[in-house]
């Protein structure tokens, strides 16, 4: 290739023609070389949206069994549509980011109201659906229907920035590299084109130590012929990590395990989830936490977990109340209406439905008992009563 430098000023990547050249060798490594993967073998706009909403948050690997069963429970539009909230969180345990499934089912939701079921082929159409945002929107239009748009996400980044030589902040670029992304795409094949570039991403052109001796366009990748392909892409500064201590409260009545859902927080918003408190300080002491008003004893479990930058220290904290104690904590929650609190009662056996977050899991996992029985202060007390909460 001629050009050196990406001037996006210049609005240049180099002759068309090279270019061309170039992304047919792409094209030709792809279709040699490309995975089986099981939402590569079917490429309905649905299976599609599915597939790509789950990678964006998922390894492949980790990703598959989730797809596979949740598209043979939830094989079209419609079944994703008329499906009960719950059922769908549940299907997508594993994946995290609960806000995108439910996100999926609203964009399904209307694309069954509006669009007949159809997905629709214009870009704005499909910006129009809940949950779809630029990057699904020309995966779908690209992989499904074969339209001419050219898809950006962290791998198509990479290859695009090293490739072309582009030495900005790709965090803070999108503009300019849709520019050059839809300059590469190669128009008669773009969806082929699209997941060769995030295939090459995903296998060859590594975020570290990328492999350039087996990759397809090293010999005409200007990060390569300049030596640079280590230090680019120019990354922002990696966020610090935040660490947090909290409280998980599992407060057990007659009636189950309380759970509270409310949007006025910060953690678990779309979510119910047991109820918490910091421990130690938190940069998030302002979010209001719910006073329950009641006494909690440590079982002395402690677990680790992430979400986003936070580096989550969880202890596990317990209190039995009756039936009546369950009452006043009732009343309190209808006293917080201004943090628009819902709440429920949840069986311990059920907690990871009731409260779909692998925190869940982990908390069962460390408090260890069976299905029946809580461990801790729970020992001490009449058994009988203790399942009246399952
Ligand atoms: N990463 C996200 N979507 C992908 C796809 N369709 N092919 C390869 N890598 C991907």
């Amino acid at each position: 290739m001629e050009t050196s430098t990406f001037d996006p000023t210049r609005g240049e990547i180099g002759d068309l023609d090279s270019i061309r050249r170039s992304g047919k060798k792409l094209r030709d490594w792809f279709l040699r070389e490309k995975r089986d993967l099981p939402f590569r073998r079917n490429r309905t706009p649905y299976s599609t949206w599915v597939s790509e909403v789950m990678l964006q948050q998922t390894r492949v690997a980790a990703m598959i069994p989730i797809y596979e069963t949740f598209l043979q429970r939830f094989p079209t539009p419609s079944d994703l549509a008329h499906a009960e909230e719950e059922e769908v969180l549940q299907y997508w345990k594993g994946l995290g980011y609960y806000s995108r499934a439910k996100n999926l089912q609203k964009g399904m939701r209307k694309l069954v109201q509006e669009f007949d079921g159809v997905f629709p082929r214009s870009l704005d159409s499909a910006l129009s659906l809940p949950g779809i945002g630029p990057y699904t929107a020309r995966a779908v239009l690209s992989i499904s229907y074969d339209l001419p748009f050219a898809v950006l996400d962290g791998n198509a980044k990479r290859v695009l920035s090293r490739f072309f030589l582009f030495r900005g902040n790709i965090s803070k670029s999108d503009s300019v590299l849709q520019e050059i992304a839809d300059r590469f795409l190669d128009e008669r094949h773009a969806g082929e084109h699209n997941e060769a570039v995030m295939e090459l991403g995903a296998r060859i052109c590594l975020p570290a130590r990328p492999l350039c001796a087996q990759c397809p366009l090293s010999r005409d990748c200007l990060a390569v012929r300049e030596g640079v392909q280590n230090e680019i892409p120019v990354l922002e500064k990696k966020i610090r990590e935040i660490p947090l201590g909290i409280r998980f409260l599992i407060v057990r009545s007659p009636e189950g395990i309380l759970l509270l859902r409310y949007l006025k927080r910060r953690f678990f918003k779309t979510i119910f989830s047991l109820p918490f408190d910091w421990e130690g300080d938190s940069p998030y002491d302002s979010d209001p936490i719910v006073d329950l008003g009641i006494e909690f004893s440590n079982t002395g479990s402690v677990f680790k977990h992430s979400i986003t930058h936070h580096k989550i220290l969880g202890s596990i904290w317990e209190s039995v109340i009756d039936s009546e104690e369950a009452r006043r904590v009732e009343d309190r929650l209808r006293e917080k209406k201004e943090f628009g609190l819902e709440w429920k009662w949840c069986s311990w056996a059920d907690l990871e439905n009731g409260f779909p977050s692998s925190i869940a899991k982990k908390i069962r996992r460390e408090l260890s008992v069976s299905e029946r029985e809580l461990p801790g202060i729970l020992r001490g007390k009449n058994p009988s009563e203790n399942r009246r909460a399952e």
